[in-house]
């Protein structure tokens, strides 16, 4: 899975699926070729908001959404597009920004199959995520996860994948400790694996997707997770390294695992 909104970055990779956030189509879009979207987006603004933080509201979903339509033409999966950082501890107002970006995807011809609205993982998001799965039938992709209890209320509430974060977890740990971290003991590779190992074991079907890589190092020790998404620049590292990457994580072993199942939904 390709971490961009640069459609010539995603189109060199060629991966199934991409995954978005606001900042990454704010970063895509100051390249003069995507200044169209940003001109047409603004426009729709216009047109659909009576007051100015209506207008501007309405103006990023719709460039939120041309940024994914554009990227369908290029993928032949998934994208994900994430509701806004505004809305983390809203339940209802998840939800309904989520219906709404999907509505806009529909108007634009692109089934609701195609897209993850990206919801941060808080109490209110899964919350959230869990609504729109089991009454609107839409997948949503739990971002900004760092532990395993919100990994198990994820599952427990049905979400279709999450993204436990890597790279952030061992930005933390290296400004707390004031250290550098092998990659076996980076501690945010180890919260990956630790989530992994438990869906496997108690046989939850939500997706395990890495996310936040800061080096490759990182990725090789992840490698056999169900999905990782990677940014443009690890991904040419990768490339250009050519050594094949031995499998680390594997379902059936951690089916023997000891690990004592939890509940943290209730
Ligand atoms: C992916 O879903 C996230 O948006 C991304 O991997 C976050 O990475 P960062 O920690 O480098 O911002």
């Amino acid at each position: 899975v390709c971490d961009s909104g640069d459609f010539a970055t995603i189109d060199k990779y060629k991966p199934q699926d991409a995954t978005t956030n606001p900042s990454l189509i704010l970063a895509a879009s100051k390249k003069a070729e995507y200044h169209k979207l940003i001109d047409d987006a603004v426009a729709y603004g216009k047109q659909h908001g009576k007051n100015i933080d209506e207008q501007v509201d309405a103006t990023l979903d719709n460039l939120l959404v041309q940024f994914g339509k554009e990227i369908l033409k290029i993928i032949p999966g998934k994208v994900s597009t994430e509701v806004d950082a505004r809305f983390s501890f809203d339940t209802d107002a998840s939800v309904n920004k989520a219906l709404h970006i999907i509505d806009l995807y529909k108007e634009q011809g692109i089934d609701k199959s195609r897209v993850l609205i990206k919801i941060a993982s808080t109490w209110e998001g899964i919350k959230a995520a869990h609504i729109l799965q089991s009454k609107h039938g839409i997948n949503c992709n739990l971002t900004l996860l760092f532990s395993l209890p919100q990994a198990i209320a994820a599952a427990e509430a049905g979400a279709f994948l999450i993204s436990p974060f890597v790279g952030r977890i061992l930005d933390w740990y290296k400004a707390q400790n004031k250290k550098e971290y092998a990659k076996e003991e980076d501690p945010g590779v180890k919260s990956v694996q630790s989530i992994y190992n438990y869906y496997k074991k108690y046989n939850y079907k939500t997706i395990v997707m890495g996310a936040s890589f800061r080096n490759v190092g990182e990725i090789t020790e992840l490698a056999g997770c169900d999905y990782l998404t990677i940014a443009p620049t690890l991904l040419e590292e990768l490339y250009n390294s050519k050594d094949d990457v031995p499998k680390k994580l594997d379902a059936s072993s951690a089916s023997s695992l000891d690990i004592e199942k939890k509940n943290y939904l209730n």
